[in-house]
């Protein structure tokens, strides 16, 4: 069986979550790295065994053995790399949020109506948690009857100390908008993939609590802490806090917060989904467990099991009831999906990945649009 040959680019935080779940697909081979910082690429290299570690973005593109390219870079590259990869005629998963800003999201679609051969990906990982499918499989079968709520939160807390500094809160490489951009998306794209349905209107309130931070000289790594000294003072013109009224396409009401400042909450992402026969919860902390709720009979809380899941969930779950599969592998999930469906194929102009593509992240950066101008306008706003 033909073996699909990768590259990634970026080697930080999420690049190493990438080479490890690649590793861990039969049909796929990792066969070169690169990254600005050359010296971590190197060290990357050397760990992991990567036959070839490049220099530069444009030795790895040029690498004609090479079939998929993972983006791993920060926001503020992903346009311009991931229009290299698309213009090289390689197969494209970039992390997210897709772009800075929908104007540089749309230009990636143009380019890719004249290369409509390329597979696009984004990583919209927390959608590949085998429960988040069952939930799915369970919303579609009518099992919670019809939804009429979706509500929720995603909180972090490793930005809470006025000395907490990453590249994310400058916004000529993040973009406009951070915590919604970085983790609300997330959250969206989570319940959008659950409901089947799209979130079209919003109003939002949006605040930066730690108006100033310290940015230190030395570079800091993602949910890394600073032990430099050595700070400038700089104003925070991104929101470290977001709440977000919505209504979806089909009629469901939500509502979601974010914030990258409570203390104690590391990746808390969970959502409820309340239907006129039951409700479903479920978070991202405690992946392997989900809550149900009745008006008319107990609740339960029921721990994943490959045995009493849905065929369609089944195929994301590998581990027997008891052995907790959790954030790795729903990304892997993820990297896999994406890969089988370019091994076995398949279109984007006639088949429906279980993975997020352009056209998902490109519209995650529209209601990311509308939720910054409902919170400056002060108003509902139609994406
Ligand atoms: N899907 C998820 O759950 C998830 C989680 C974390 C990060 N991310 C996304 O992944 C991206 C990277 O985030 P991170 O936390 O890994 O950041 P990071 O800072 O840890 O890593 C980024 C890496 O890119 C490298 N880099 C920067 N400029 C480069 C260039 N011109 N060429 C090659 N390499 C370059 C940096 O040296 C660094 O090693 C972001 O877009 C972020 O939103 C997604």
């Amino acid at each position: 069986m033909r073996r699909l040959k990768a590259g990634v680019i970026g080697t930080g935080f999420i690049g190493v979550c990438h080479m490890e779940a690649i590793r861990r697909i039969g049909f796929a081979e990792l066969v070169a790295i690169t990254d600005i910082n050359y010296e971590l690429a190197k060290r990357r290299a050397e760990e992991y065994y990567v036959p070839k570690c490049y220099k530069t973005i444009d030795e790895l593109l040029a690498d004609d053995e090479i079939d998929v390219i993972h983006n791993c870079t920060p926001n503020n590259l992903h346009m311009e790399i991931n229009e290299k990869i698309i213009k090289a005629g390689k197969h494209v998963f970039s992390e997210k949020p897709l772009a800075r800003n929908s104007e540089e999201s749309e230009r990636l679609l143009q380019i890719l109506k004249d290369n409509k051969n390329i597979v696009h990906g984004v990583n919209f990982n927390y959608r590949m948690n085998p429960l988040v499918q069952e939930i799915k499989n369970k919303v579609k079968a009518n099992e919670i009857g019809k939804p009429i709520l979706v509500h929720g939160s995603y909180l972090q807390d490793w930005l809470l100390f006025d000395t907490d500094y990453n590249w994310r809160i400058d916004p000529e490489i993040c973009g406009p908008s951070r915590c919604i951009a970085d983790i609300g998306t997330h959250w969206m794209d989570a319940v959008q993939t659950v409901t089947g349905a799209k979130i079209i209107d919003v109003c939002a309130d949006l605040f930066t609590a730690i108006p100033k931070r310290k940015k230190p000289k030395e570079v800091v790594e993602t949910f890394g802490v600073s032990k430099s000294m050595e700070y400038e003072e700089i104003e925070v013109k991104t929101e470290d806090y977001g709440a977000v009224l919505f209504k979806m396409d089909n009629g469901v009401r939500g509502v979601f917060y974010v914030s990258q400042v409570s203390a104690g909450r590391k990746c808390y992402l969970n959502f409820e989904i309340d239907g006129t026969k039951s409700s479903i919860y479920w978070n991202q902390e405690t992946p392997d467990y989900m809550w149900m709720g009745y008006r008319d009979k107990d609740n339960s809380i029921v721990m994943r099991n490959p045995n009493f899941m849905t065929p369609e969930a089944r195929q994301y779950t590998y581990l027997a009831a008891g052995h907790p599969e959790g954030w790795n592998d729903a990304l892997k999930n993820n990297i896999y999906s994406f890969y089988k469906f370019i091994i076995d194929g398949k279109s984007l102009d006639k088949d429906t990945p279980d993975f997020a593509t352009f056209q998902d992240g490109h519209y995650l950066i529209k209601l990311t649009e509308a939720i910054l101008k409902s919170n400056e306008i002060r108003q509902w706003v139609k994406v």
